[in-house]
């Protein structure tokens, strides 16, 4: 592994002419379109220049954000355009699309699926220029959600058959199925922009609802080569999108009261003010994935090897840039100099460079703003005496910043508590395994944790409170949400219902029934009603 050159990371940049010719965009994308209605409505008002995280080394030697294309910004007019859509198409439960039989959705969601695969690597390929995402794991972003919509369609066609039966109790003879809840607003994070976009947006749409999609602020390009599938895979107005600052149009999306569900994978402030704005907020369902700063709590038993190539994972994987990464690590102080010496040589072996490089781990992270705030919470935790324990730890050149280990983190510094949500590694030592418990108890945060260790009486007597704090304890292992049938939650600030393959269907729809009593009159009107074909909601029907 050659060694970085930590006073010229500059040179880690591409000249214009060192970018394969397989990781080139072919040409900027400027999208001046917005699908509204069933139409891509032709744009011509302002819009935005994106900047890809990646910088290219210019002839004065400077290195600059490459200019990868532009989109829309748009306003309240335009989001209100893209809101009566979806309710229109909605039309109170009336629309075609949530009359549709099961069937018929799943057939329009396979034709969707279809035509995005044969985008992939055009999609992969803006994936890794919009928000800096290795090319290995925006290939497996892109995988992944296929999977996942394949597995939805999957699940989807068990529960309906699973519904598609008469239940009968005590006199009343009853048909329960799920149905939709009306208008959702999609809105999904730019650090998986397309799989954690399309782990709400896809459930959603399949159980009927319709949609308004606001793509994430770093993560809008790629989506452009959907729209059209969207478009023509499925009827005019189930899905919209817009695009424009969040702030601006959110609010008064949800102030209308025209919003059913708020699907928000993003930050527990913001998810909060939305809430507030819905006018009648017992009629708003949130599905919300939030904050996390999950904690690796290292036991001295611990095999240390194992416990730094998984922390290392769960700190750094996409320059720890996921709602589930390590931000904490609480290590035992009887061998915390130990497993920071053999981490911070682990760490010095990651490959750092550009998204498209064989094996590279550490890649340019958004805007100089992130690099800005990585500064400032090494800077407040070195002023209240913390350390950079790793050579070239905060060491960075525009948008590229290279791991810092910071020791010993303590209460009221800036990484004690913030999701630091980059690559900074918060280390602390503890004595007294109150302390690590504590650390998770006190915390505004509840969605993963890991433990490290290898006595039996120990970890169990630790899982016991953890799981009640909680909602997955991952023993001697990163934290993560995959795989994806597994449910994916949070306590406290971080998340507001489950997602998983299965979960989500349901957080997106909700039992309706009808119900009789078991006369002949009512006997004879369902037999007839189910052999005739005349209900999509009372069949007996079997979806192979
Ligand atoms: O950012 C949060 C993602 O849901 C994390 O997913 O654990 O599979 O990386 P992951």
């Amino acid at each position: 592994m050659a060694t970085i050159d930590f006073e010229n990371l500059r040179e880690l940049f591409p000249g214009p002419d060192d970018i394969p010719e397989s990781a080139r965009l072919v040409e900027p994308i400027h999208q001046r379109v917005s699908l509204i209605d069933g139409e891509l409505k032709p744009w011509d008002g302002a819009c935005k220049t994106v900047l890809s995280p990646v910088c290219v080394r210019q002839a004065s030697g400077e290195a600059e954000q490459a200019e990868i294309g532009s989109y829309p910004v748009m306003g309240e007019t335009e989001s209100d355009a893209a809101l009566d859509a979806a309710v229109r198409a909605y039309d109170h439960g009336r629309g075609e699309w949530p009359t549709m039989t099961v069937a018929q959705r799943i057939g329009c969601m396979q034709d969707f699926i279809r035509l995005m695969a044969a985008r992939r690597h055009e999609i992969v390929n803006l994936i890794m220029w919009e928000i800096g995402k290795s090319l290995a794991d925006s290939q497996k972003e892109f995988d992944r959600t296929i999977s996942y919509m394949q597995d939805t369609i999957a699940a989807l066609k068990e529960l309906d058959n699973s519904n598609s039966r008469f239940v009968i109790a005590e006199g009343t003879i009853g048909q329960i199925r799920r149905t939709p809840l009306g208008v959702v607003l999609c809105m999904g994070p730019y650090n998986y922009p397309l799989n954690e976009t399309f782990a709400t947006l896809i459930p959603a749409l399949l159980m009927g609802n319709t949609v308004v999609f606001k793509p994430p602020q770093y993560g809008t390009l790629l989506f452009f080569p959907l729209l059209e599938a969207f478009r023509s895979a499925f009827p005019k107005g189930v899905i919209n999108t817009i695009y424009a600052p969040g702030a601006v149009v959110v609010p008064h999306m949800l102030a209308s009261g025209k919003i059913d569900v708020l699907a928000l994978i993003g930050s527990s402030k913001v998810a909060d003010h939305l809430k507030k704005q819905h006018p009648k907020s017992h009629r708003l369902r949130a599905v919300l994935g939030l904050d996390a700063k999950n904690a690796a709590i290292v036991l001295p038993d611990a095999d240390i090897d194992l416990a730094v190539k998984e922390c290392l994972l769960g700190t750094l994987s996409f320059n720890g840039q996921r709602c589930t990464a390590l931000k904490m690590l609480i290590v035992h102080r009887s061998i915390v100099d130990t497993f920071i010496e053999r981490f911070t040589s682990a760490l010095s072996k990651l490959k750092v460079g550009m998204p498209w490089e064989q094996g590279v781990s550490i890649t340019p992270l958004p805007g100089m703003h992130r690099t800005a705030y990585m500064t400032q919470a090494i800077d407040d935790a070195k002023e209240q005496g913390a350390q950079v324990v790793n050579e070239g730890g905060g060491v960075f050149c525009k948008t590229l910043f290279y791991p810092a280990v910071v020791y010993p983190v303590k209460e009221g510094m800036m990484l004690f508590r913030e999701e630091q949500f980059g690559p900074i590694i918060p280390v602390m030592a503890f004595d007294d395994i109150e302390t690590p418990l504590e650390y998770v108890i006190t915390s505004d945060h509840g969605q993963q944790v890991s433990i490290f260790g290898t006595d039996p009486a120990q970890i169990g007597a630790l899982v016991d409170p953890l799981v009640n704090q909680v909602c997955r304890v991952n023993l001697n292992s990163q934290c993560q949400r995959g795989p994806d049938v597994f449910p994916f939650a949070g306590r406290k600030d971080s998340a507001e219902g489950t997602l998983s393959v299965t979960d989500a269907l349901r957080a997106f729809s909700i039992r309706s029934m009808v119900a009789a009593k078991e006369t002949d009159l009512n006997k004879t009107l369902l037999d007839s009603m189910v052999t005739n074909h005349q209900s999509k909601f009372v069949n007996t029907g079997f979806i192979f």
